[in-house]
């Protein structure tokens, strides 16, 4: 277990030099520019450029990765429009991205030339338990910058290794939702066979959601406004699926396919407004994962019945690398491949952000780089 609380992103930035200063000599020199997106104020609030710059080198202990693929969570919305406080002017936006290493600094010793990896969403939080110093090391937030850009360093220990089975594309949809999805499910779930798991829409921690689920032989209940969404699920291998627009009261629909148990896992994405009736749709002794916002950050339910019904709560922050990697190998023993609804091109990142925003997507939104 690590002991040192050194911000590793802020790391990076300080000891990531443009090309034209004096460092100590990487593996291999590395292109000479980078092309990349920068979040700048705008009358209308933060709006993403494109610049090309100098490319970073990487530090005596970084690597320089050519980020191959990104793809865009709920959260980089939510960065964009300011609603998870203040944004560095210039930051580079987005947490999750896939690539190859081109180059390494002298003391590294975990990667070579030719790596396929990925960044770990908490840069600082390769192992061990989660500690409050991590959180301003989130990538693509605050002051720490995230990988929309075709050349990054990053510090040796927050990679991991993407599996062969997968293309950059699939990979880069991993280090958030799905690690979210992992944690919930697995790490701290305890999911068995048999056990019934509620998820809400069909974005990207659901999907994972989902797909770990099923393959660990869980009986999974899918919310979604939208029916042809619904009849994908199923296809996906949801057990049941509820229109949660056409039947505002789920829970009690979740309730009776369960025979009046309710489901032994939720994964809560809703926040304020759904609270209530993923509370009400719990079945004794079970957990709900509390991992999203999408109705808000306003004040949470009375949890009396949790203490009704011997039930719990898991808080749920992304996860670690060492969990990103064990993910990695379910991913393999399991053949699951990633759901991704749309790839844009590196020139169309807002249109990517405008299709997530518009909730169209089923799955995982990408940009190719
Ligand atoms: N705590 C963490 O570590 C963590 C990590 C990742 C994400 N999150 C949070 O988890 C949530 C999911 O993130 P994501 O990136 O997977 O989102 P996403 O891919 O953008 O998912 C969007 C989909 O969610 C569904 N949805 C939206 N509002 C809903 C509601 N009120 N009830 C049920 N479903 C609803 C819709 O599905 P349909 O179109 O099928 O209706 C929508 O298309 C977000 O709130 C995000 O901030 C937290």
């Amino acid at each position: 277990m690590k002991t040192r609380q050194t911000n590793f992103a802020s790391e990076a930035l300080a000891s990531a030099q443009p090309a034209t200063a004096a460092v100590s000599q990487p593996s291999t020199a590395g292109p000479a520019t980078r092309r990349i997106y920068r979040l700048v104020s705008s009358e209308r609030g933060l709006r993403l450029q494109q610049n090309v710059e100098p490319a970073p080198r990487p530090g005596p202990r970084q690597v320089l990765v050519r980020i191959e693929a990104a793809s865009l969570n709920y959260r980089d919305l939510l960065v964009l429009r300011g609603q998870l406080g203040k944004v560095r002017e210039g930051l580079v936006p987005l947490s999750d991205g896939a690539g190859r290493v081109v180059a390494t600094g002298p003391e590294v010793t975990r990667w070579r030339e030719d790596d396929r990896v990925a960044p770990i969403f908490y840069p600082d939080w390769s192992s061990g338990p989660f500690r409050e110093a991590y959180l301003a090391s989130a990538l693509g937030g605050g002051d720490s910058d995230g990988v929309l850009a075709d050349l990054i360093a990053v510090p040796e220990e927050a990679l991991v290794r993407i599996p062969d089975a997968l293309n950059f594309e699939e990979a880069a949809t991993l280090p958030c939702a799905a690690v979210t999805a992992w944690q919930a499910l697995v790490v701290r779930g305890r999911l068995t066979a048999g056990d019934t798991v509620l998820v809400q829409g069909t974005g990207g921690v659901a999907l994972f959601a989902l797909q770990f689920a099923t393959a660990l032989g869980a009986r999974v209940i899918v919310l979604s406004s939208s029916d042809e969404k619904r009849e994908r699920a199923t296809r996906l291998g949801a057990w049941a699926t509820v229109n949660y627009k056409t039947t505002p009261e789920w829970d009690v629909e979740v309730r009776k396919l369960t025979g009046g148990i309710g489901v032994s896992h939720i994964l809560e994405l809703g926040g304020p407004a759904t609270y209530d009736r993923s509370l009400r749709a719990l079945a004794a002794g079970g957990k709900i994962a509390q991992i999203g916002v999408f109705t808000g950050f306003g004040p949470q339910s009375n949890l009396l019945r949790l203490q009704l019904i011997n039930a719990g709560i898991n808080g749920i922050n992304v996860g670690s690398g060492e969990q990103f990697a064990a993910m990695n190998e379910f991913l393999v023993t399991h053949r699951i491949k990633p759901v991704i609804d749309r790839t844009f091109a590196f020139e169309e990142a807002q249109s990517a952000y405008d299709h997530l925003a518009s909730g169209r997507h089923f799955g995982k939104v990408v940009v190719k780089l």
